[in-house]
């Protein structure tokens, strides 16, 4: 997704709008650019490709300027080219967007009517012409502003600078974020928290319809009436030295690793120290007396939800519907008087995401958001928000909010189930005991990472790669494959083991290496003879089970990864450690972008 930094500064801005832009190279982009104030002159610099490009250009071509704005291009309208690339700008306003104006064509058609000439494809261009011609009415930066904003429709997070007004900058939001930063004497804008963590942790969240006027006298916010309005200011747990890399290639290697320290972190907070069972935030519903749990998700964010429907059917006897949220925003689900909808997201700002959340609330559900971003859009409109304290997950591929997401819904699955009655205070005792463990055997599994980059140079070669497993596994046969291919480029697809004679068994041969994900437990029997079909057939398996497993079926495999011998409960999250690995490794191997794949974006902002 696009990536907006905006800088009302007491020095210099261009350096620190590109140090901003790289704190959101993360969401992933195609083009870069900046523009500044040069003698009250609107005054731009834009490349294609990636900032390396855009700082050639300013050493060729240096910006001055201490008002100024930047902007990371991920294309949505117009090819990834530098006429492309915001800002986008007229004589008399700069423009920098992230999001889709639903009705550029026609504002488009009467501004070009009324003389505008555009120089671009794309849709954010509109916004610089309509404010242009506010302003050419005589209007005031303010009010040219307000009028644009009522006459576009669709997803749009801004910043505009003003030629002749160094020192102002304003913001507006309508379904994609935008935080303000409060500085010494100068004020920031940015797509989220980690844009401006170089510069301040004391950080506001426009609400939906807002739009802020930043001068170096502070920020004054408008809601969508235009009427002016306070918004909590608040400290965000965000440093520098949590969003680097260290001593890591990529971020993904980091958070990979990071895995134990956060996965102790959450079940830090939601396990009582004391007692060792699960304690949630307050305001929570009557569990008892809800009929039905609907989760709603994304991408990794959804199999996430597909282990917990596993975990809430069978443990707390609850019945659960899992959707994405692509399909479900647009379904017209009746949902059940009392009903109860989980929204899982990482970024908390999908926006198939946050539209399904916000059917399911307008269906009378009690909607909780369990996120990475507490001041998400979707923290923020929830009626309960658990966070998954995975700390910023750069990395386009989500590993450790995965494994944090199911820690959470782990802790949340045992509290609902004490409250619906369904496990004694033994069982509660048992499965706390093993959710306690994972953090060891997670470091545990970690040190199979040689292991596993050996195996990787042969996944390496493949063009097609399966991944099976059963019951709460299958999820993570899906998570695995999401991994590889969105990483590595190769083509892959999770399966129920129990499916591959309904079809996928016909792509078995020994060029397609066959990942079974087979824990010891009720179901390992049943995925050791879908192993057999595949081996019988020259399929090459890689297996994943624990001694047990591999006692007994190890010796058929071409590979095998020992995981430690856990109660079945918690191997969901054990298991998505080492297909996490083997993409990563398979990644590298390949030499692809890890952190940033190609045509992918962190957080999917727009539809
Ligand atoms: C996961 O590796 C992908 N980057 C993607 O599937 C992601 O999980 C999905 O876009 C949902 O994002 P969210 O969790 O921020 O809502």
């Amino acid at each position: 997704m696009c990536g907006i930094v905006g800088i009302v500064g007491k020095s210099e801005v261009a350096s620190r709008l590109v140090e901003g832009l790289r704190r959101l190279e993360y969401r992933g982009y195609d083009s870069a650019g900046l523009a500044t104030l040069v003698d009250g002159a609107i005054t731009r610099r834009r490349s294609e490709g990636k900032l390396s490009r855009l700082t050639d250009l300013l050493v060729s071509q240096p910006l001055p300027g201490v008002t100024g704005i930047g902007h990371t291009r991920w294309a949505t309208h117009g090819a990834p080219t530098t006429t492309n690339a915001h800002p986008h700008a007229t004589a008399h306003v700069a423009v920098v967007h992230n999001g889709i104006i639903e009705n550029f064509r026609e504002l488009k058609d009467d501004l070009v009517a009324r003389g505008h000439i555009f120089e671009s494809e794309t849709d954010s261009e509109v916004v610089a012409h309509l404010v242009s011609d506010g302003l050419e009415q005589g209007l005031t930066p303010q009010a040219a502003v307000s009028a644009a904003l009522k006459l576009m429709r669709g997803a749009f997070a801004l910043a505009i600078l003003f030629a002749g007004h160094d020192g102002l900058l304003i913001g507006a939001r309508r379904g994609s974020p935008l935080a303000v930063g409060f500085g010494e004497g100068e004020m920031y804008l940015g797509s989220d928290a980690m844009a401006l963590s170089s510069w301040t942790r004391q950080v506001l969240y426009l609400e939906e319809g807002d739009w802020v006027v930043l001068s170096h006298a502070g920020a004054t916010v408008f809601d969508a009436n235009d009427r002016e309005v306070t918004r909590a200011v608040r400290t965000v747990a965000l440093s520098p030295a949590m969003i680097e890399k260290g001593n890591y290639r990529h971020y993904m290697q980091k958070e990979i690793f990071e895995q134990p320290q956060v996965i102790g972190d959450a079940l830090a907070t939601y396990l009582d120290p004391a007692t060792r069972r699960p304690r949630l935030p307050e305001g929570g519903p009557d569990w008892a007396a809800v009929p039905r749990l609907t989760i709603v998700a994304c991408g990794t964010s959804s199999y996430a939800a597909l282990v917990a429907k596993y975990w809430f059917e069978q443990i707390a006897r609850l019945p659960v519907e899992v959707d994405i949220a692509s399909e479900f925003r647009y379904r017209e689900a009746p949902m059940p008087k009392g009903g109860v909808a989980l929204f899982i997201s990482q970024s908390g700002e999908t926006a198939d995401t946050l539209a399904a959340l916000r059917y399911a609330k307008d269906e009378n559900q009690f909607i909780v958001a369990l996120v990475n971003v507490p001041e998400s859009s979707m923290a923020r409109e929830a009626d309960l928000v658990l966070p998954i304290l995975a700390g910023p997950e750069i990395g386009v591929a989500s590993t450790k909010a995965f494994t944090c997401q199911l820690t959470v819904l782990m802790c949340l699955v045992l509290a609902v189930a004490r409250s619906r009655g369904t496990i004694d205070a033994a069982e509660e005792a048992r499965l706390c005991a093993a959710l306690s463990e994972v953090p060891a055997r997670a470091l545990e599994v970690l040190n199979h990472d040689e292991k596993i980059r050996a195996i990787a140079l042969w996944l390496a070669e493949a063009r097609d790669v399966l991944y099976l497993g059963r019951g709460a596994i299958f999820p993570i046969a899906l998570e695995g494959a999401l991994k590889l291919k969105e990483i590595s480029y190769i083509h892959a697809e999770g399966y129920a083991a129990g499916e591959l004679k309904h079809g996928p068994i016909a792509l078995i041969d020994e060029a397609v290496p066959v990942i079974v994900l087979a824990p010891h437990g009720p179901l390992f029997e049943k995925t050791v003879s879908n192993m057999q079909e595949v081996l019988a057939r020259g399929g090459r398996v890689v297996l994943l089970s624990d001694t047990a497993g591999i006692e007994t079926e190890g010796r058929n495999a071409a590979e095998i990864i020992e995981l430690p011998m856990v109660d079945a409960f918690v191997t969901p999250v054990l298991y998505a450690i080492p297909v996490q690995l083997l993409a990563y490794h398979t990644a590298v191997a390949k030499g692809t972008d890890v952190d940033q794949p190609r045509n992918l974006a962190k957080s999917v902002t727009v539809e």
